[in-house]
């Protein structure tokens, strides 16, 4: 008796937390922060206006994913610049998604260097690069520069193209430069916060 009454109190205020979280939502989520602000104006940008990117923007761009964090710190990730026209040229023949960008960060991981997990084995190597990935992203955008993330690929064009990437598992590739693209409508086409998060 004593029992049923405490699950019937602990589920009145799980409904009591989860009408808090969804009033958090409606009325107190942040409606600005710097971080914020730069999350809703990073887009994948699609096109380039041809200008050459800055050393010292390309170094920014270095710093940032070099600054990410990995599992354990491990540090399983590199990152390559592609920018002379030879090497932007063999990099088309992987994709056909390069929008004609003067500059394109590759991000790769090797997975015997990272952590995995000891439950159930699970490797954290594309993690870290999606971490590393995240951070040029932003970063770019920060810039007042484009990227756009880009997952479609041949890995064994790649790999055959350039023979210096071998024992690296290439995650994606972000042709950079100056903006010269608006966003896409994929760009404001997201779940609403409702749907996306929920108070477990
Ligand atoms: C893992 C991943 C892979 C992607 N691959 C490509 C790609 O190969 N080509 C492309 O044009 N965009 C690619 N995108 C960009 C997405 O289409 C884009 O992020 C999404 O539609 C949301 O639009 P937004 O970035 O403008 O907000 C990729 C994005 C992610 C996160």
């Amino acid at each position: 008796m004593k029992t049923k009454l405490i699950d019937k109190l602990s589920d009145i205020s799980r409904i009591h937390r989860r009408a808090a979280f969804t009033d958090v939502l409606k009325h107190t989520a942040p409606k600005s922060s710097e971080f914020l602000n730069l999350a809703g104006k990073r887009y994948s940008c699609r096109g380039f206006d041809g200008r050459p990117v800055p050393d010292d923007l390309v170094e920014s761009v270095l710093e940032a994913a070099r600054l990410a964090p990995t599992a354990v710190n491990k540090q399983p990730v590199h990152v390559w610049v592609a920018r002379t026209p030879e090497v932007l040229e063999k990099l088309a023949g992987a994709t056909q998604y390069l929008y004609g960008a003067p500059v394109v960060f590759l991000v790769g991981c090797k997975p015997s260097d990272a952590w995995v997990r000891k439950y159930d084995g699970k490797n954290g190597a594309e993690i870290d690069a999606a971490i590393v990935g995240t951070h040029i992203m932003m970063e770019v955008a920060d810039l007042g520069l484009g990227c756009t993330w880009v997952g479609s690929f041949d890995p064994a064009v790649l790999a055959a193209a350039f023979p210096e990437l071998e024992g690296w598992d290439i995650v994606a590739l972000f042709p950079t430069g100056y903006p010269a693209a608006q966003p896409s409508s994929n760009h404001t086409a997201r779940k609403s916060l409702e749907e996306f998060a929920s108070e477990l």
